[in-house]
């Protein structure tokens, strides 16, 4: 794979249903394969798809070695994979190396793959909020529980679990996979004496449950020797996997992990305000890392046309597109999918599914989606879908293939300039990138030969640059 991918996220149970139950599947992923090759995608990333209870919609694995017959078992894997190569496809899967399901037989069957304990070693927190330590109802014992009561932790420092995620690592790229999106790298390796978390003397740089972001993480995540365990899992993956890192942690933190990962997300830019300031620190701290993956909405969060507003979804995707390095696009955000309704407890149980709401394929009620009932509402097809934004040379879905078709043109490097407030100003190579996230015109340096703006208008006076619009041009020789 190239080191600077496009890579597309597909959330599975809401992309495409093949067999009318409401839910997506790899049949129904396979049968829309050629939007995301159309798109100018090098890869798919596909959120996870082994079989799981679902507490944590499949972020609970019970058998990391099976496709889950809901997304159509291991043939339909099969089936998608060959269709992948024929449309030069990479695929990568979601490895969720730090938990199992509790449903996953080695929790009863291996219980030295885990944190059992008679009462909790101390005072960690779960993400979502309570105790980390979960009392089993057989036992009556305590496990450890970074995330829902169903989704146990590995102890990564049994070296019989890091022999059997380095088994299903290999085995997963026998069976085709390119390389792994790491789940929630920052807990995978723990203080050794399990030591208690002390208060956190300042609020989160992410965005955490309050009762979590009460602790400052620094013994029940982000241990020192965290390299030595992702060390093992690129030795399994081999040196040509693509690795790209889930570590939710902020920027300052992550050189420990990045040595062996190609990328790890930059999380601090997907959070941080739609304003140029502090969208300018946080590129800019990540890509001093070397190893940014570009990200600006994925499952966990608002999507990125409802966070950022209607009036800059075209301005982001310019950014998004014209950073250097990997880039990661949500399914949808490429037609401006905003955020949906969600669903109530126990169906969501952390908020989520706001950002989950099913691909828009036409302008039908269904949306193209599903012949069922779908497992959650479609939220505006008549306003924006696949199928409508296809006949318009003028739509997000033209400027996303266009940005994506430039890219390899723009050049290396990446430098800011200092720009007229509400602007910001990047230099790649031999191109200039001007982006206008204020809703006034602005000054704007002198364009070269323009490449691409977001909008007809977005450079019609020279010198200037139109509310809400951006532009790429090749430099002129004289600024
Ligand atoms: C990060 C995933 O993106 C999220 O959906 C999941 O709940 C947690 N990791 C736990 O696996």
């Amino acid at each position: 794979m190239r080191a600077d991918p496009v890579v597309y996220q597909v959330y599975p149970r809401s992309f495409q249903d093949s067999d009318g139950d409401g839910t997506g599947d790899l049949d129904g992923v396979r049968a829309r394969l050629g939007h995301v090759a159309r798109l100018g995608a090098d890869a798919v990333w596909l959120s996870p798809i082994h079989p799981s209870p679902g507490a944590d919609l499949g972020y609970d694995i019970a058998d990391f070695d099976d496709v889950d017959v809901l997304l159509g078992g291991m043939a339909a894997w099969e089936r998608l994979r060959a269709e992948a190569d024929r449309l030069g496809l990479a695929l990568l899967l979601d490895l969720v190396p730090c938990h199992t399901s509790i449903a996953h037989p080695w929790f009863r069957a291996r219980p030295d793959f885990y944190f059992w304990r008679d009462a909790p070693a101390n005072n960690w927190r779960s993400a979502f909020g309570g105790s980390a330590w979960v009392r089993d109802g057989d036992t009556g014992r305590f496990f450890l529980s970074s995330y829902f009561p169903e989704q146990a932790d590995l102890d990564w420092r049994n070296p019989a679990v890091v022999a059997a995620m380095q088994g299903v690592v290999r085995r997963w790229r026998e069976r085709g996979a390119a390389g792994f999106r790491l789940d929630a790298l920052q807990g995978l390796l723990k203080d050794p004496e399990l030591r208690d978390d002390p208060p956190a003397a300042c609020a989160p740089v992410l965005p955490t449950h309050p009762e979590h972001a009460a602790l400052d993480h620094v013994r029940s995540q982000n241990a020192p020797d965290v390299g030595e365990a992702l060390a093992a899992l690129r030795t399994a993956a081999g040196t040509d996997a693509w690795l790209v890192g889930e570590v939710f942690l902020p920027t300052a933190l992550l050189r420990p992990y990045l040595g062996p990962l190609d990328a790890a997300f930059a999380l601090e830019l997907l959070h941080t305000r739609v304003e140029p300031a502090p969208l300018r620190a946080a590129i800019a701290a990540a890509y001093a890392t070397g190893k940014a993956a570009w990200v600006l909405s994925n499952h966990d969060f608002a999507r990125l046309a409802t966070r950022a507003g209607r009036a800059n979804e075209r301005v982001l995707a310019m950014l998004l597109l014209t950073l250097p390095g990997p880039v990661f696009i949500y399914q949808g955000d490429e037609i401006g999918l905003g955020e949906g309704p969600g669903a109530e407890e126990p169906v969501d149980r952390f908020g989520r599914d706001a950002h989950r709401h099913p691909m828009q394929w036409d302008a039908s009620p269904s949306g193209g989606f599903t012949t069922g009932e779908p497992w959650l509402p479609l939220v505006d097809p008549p306003a924006r879908s696949v199928a409508a934004q296809e006949e318009d040379r003028g739509s997000l879905l033209w400027l996303y293939r266009d940005l994506i078709a430039l890219r390899p043109e723009l050049g290396p490097g990446l430098a800011f300039r200092d720009s007229a407030p509400g602007t910001l100003v990047l230099e790649r190579g031999a191109h200039l990138v001007v982006l206008n996230l204020g809703g006034a015109p602005a000054p704007a340096p002198a364009a070269g030969e323009l490449r691409l703006p977001t909008s007809p208008a977005a450079a019609l006076e020279p010198g200037r640059i139109a509310p809400h619009s951006g532009w790429i041009a090749r430099r002129s020789p004289w600024v």
